[in-house]
C-alpha cells in the first residue's frame, strides 16, 4: 500500500521526468565567421548530422525550392546573404563537407512553419518575464538538434540564444540586461513562393533579424524599431520583453512592415500578452486554441506570482504544450542567469 501511495505521489513528477536541458556551447564572435561553428559542430557526429539535415529537407522543403537554392555557389552567397551569415554558412558547409546551397536551404526550412506559443508578462513589482514553446512537425529530430548558444565577444556573453545545429538565425534569444526576443510563425500553406522571391530580393529571413537585434541593438526601443520596420521574407510575430515596467510588446509583422503593435498595459490590467500563431484581434480556430488555456493558466497564477518558474508551468499546460513541442525557454533580461531551455519529451 505504501509503495502504491508513493508511486501516486510521484506520478505528477514522473510525467516531467523526460524534460532535459539541451547542450550549451560558446560561439565566439571574435573569430572570423568561417571559423565560429567548427568548435560547436565538433560535439556532433557528422554522419548523423548530415542524415538529419537530409531529413529536414525531404520533409519541409518543396523540390523546386531546393532546386533553386542548391546550386548557389560562393559568389551568389556573397551577393544574397549579408555577413556574418554568409561566412558562417560557408564555414558550416566546409566543416560538414556539404555544399553551400544545402546549408542555405537548411537555414530557410524553419522560416514559416513553426507553431509556437510566446508569453510576455510583468509581475506586480514591474519585473518582466518572457517564455516560449517552439512546436514543429518533426520534434524528435529537432530535440536532438537543439542547443543553447552563448555568443561571446571580448570574453563576455554579448547575447544568448536557442537554435538548431547548423542554423545561424535565432527564434529565441536574450541580450543580457537589455531585452529578450522570440518569434512565432504567422503564415500557413502557400508561403514559399513569396518567401523565396523576397529572399532573392535580399529581404531578411525572420530569424536573422532577431539575431541582428540581439547583436546590434542597445536597448528595448531600438530592438522594437528594427523588428517592426525591416523587410523580412515571411509574415511573423515578434515578441519582445525588456527590463522595466511596460516593456513588453507583440509585433504582428507583414513582410514590409508592422501590421499591429500590441504593448503590455498593466495599468489597465493587461499584465500579460499571449501570442500563438493567430492575430491577437481574431479568435483562434477551435481545432488549435492554445491561447485560451494559456490565458486561463496565467489568470490562475496571478500577477503577484508570475516568475520564470510559474511561467514554465503555464507553458507546460496542455495543449499549450503538445506532442510537437520541441523546447520551452523562459527568460528575463534583467536577470540573465535565469535563461533556461528544456527539451520537452512528452507525447
Ligand atoms: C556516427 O553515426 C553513425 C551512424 O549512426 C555511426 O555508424 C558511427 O559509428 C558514429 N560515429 C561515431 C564516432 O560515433
Ligand atoms: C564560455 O565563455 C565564457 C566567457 O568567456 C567563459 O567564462 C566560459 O568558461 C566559456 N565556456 C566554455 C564551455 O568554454
Ligand atoms: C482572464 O481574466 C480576465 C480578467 O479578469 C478576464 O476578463 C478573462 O475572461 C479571463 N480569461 C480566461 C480565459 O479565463
Amino acid at each position: 500500500m505504501i509503495g502504491l501511495r508513493l508511486l501516486l505521489l510521484l506520478a505528477p513528477c514522473l510525467s516531467h521526468a523526460q524534460d532535459y536541458a539541451p547542450p550549451r556551447y560558446n560561439l565566439s564572435l571574435d573569430l572570423p565567421p568561417e571559423q565560429r561553428w567548427k568548435p560547436v559542430l565538433k560535439h556532433y557526429n557528422y554522419t548523423e548530422l548530415k542524415a538529419n539535415i537530409d531529413y529536414v529537407f525531404r520533409t519541409s522543403l518543396p523540390k523546386w525550392v531546393h532546386a533553386l537554392i542548391r546550386p548557389l555557389a560562393e559568389i551568389e552567397l556573397a551577393f544574397l546573404v549579408p555577413e556574418p551569415y554568409a561566412g558562417e554558412i560557408r564555414g558550416i558547409a566546409r566543416t560538414l563537407g556539404i555544399n553551400i546551397g544545402d546549408v542555405v536551404a537548411l537555414n530557410l526550412c524553419y522560416e514559416a512553419t513553426a507553431f509556437c506559443t510566446s508569453i510576455v508578462a510583468q509581475d506586480d513589482k514591474g519585473n518582466v518575464y518572457h517564455g516560449r514553446n517552439l512546436d514543429y512537425n518533426f520534434p524528435d529530430i529537432l530535440r536532438r538538434m537543439t542547443m543553447d548558444l552563448d555568443f561571446i565577444q571580448n570574453g563576455k556573453v554579448a547575447y544568448t540564444g536557442t537554435t538548431f545545429v547548423g542554423y545561424v538565425g535565432l527564434w529565441t534569444g536574450q541580450r543580457p540586461y537589455k531585452f529578450t526576443i522570440s518569434g512565432d510563425a504567422r503564415e500557413r500553406g502557400e508561403w514559399w513562393k513569396n518567401a523565396i522571391s523576397a529572399f532573392f530580393k535580399r529581404s531578411s529571413p525572420v530569424s536573422w533579424l532577431i539575431r541582428d537585434a540581439l547583436n546590434d541593438d542597445k536597448d528595448f526601443e531600438a530592438a522594437a524599431l528594427r523588428l517592426s520596420k525591416t523587410p523580412i521574407i515571411a509574415e511573423t510575430y515578434y515578441i519582445i520583453g525588456g527590463t522595466q515596467s511596460k516593456e513588453g510588446l507583440i509585433i504582428t509583422r507583414n513582410r514590409d512592415g508592422p501590421a499591429d503593435l500590441w504593448p503590455l498595459d498593466p495599468l489597465s490590467g493587461e499584465w500579460f500578452h499571449v501570442e500563438t500563431n493567430y492575430d491577437h484581434w481574431t479568435t483562434p480556430p477551435p481545432s488549435d486554441d492554445r491561447r485560451t488555456p494559456a490565458i486561463k493558466a496565467l489568470n490562475a497564477t496571478g500577477q503577484a506570482n508570475i516568475n520564470t518558474d510559474t511561467l514554465y508551468k503555464v507553458l507546460s499546460v496542455k495543449p499549450v504544450m503538445n506532442s510537437m513541442t520541441v523546447y520551452t525557454t523562459v527568460m528575463s533580461a534583467a536577470t540573465p542567469e535565469k535563461y533556461t531551455t528544456l527539451i520537452r519529451n512528452e507525447n
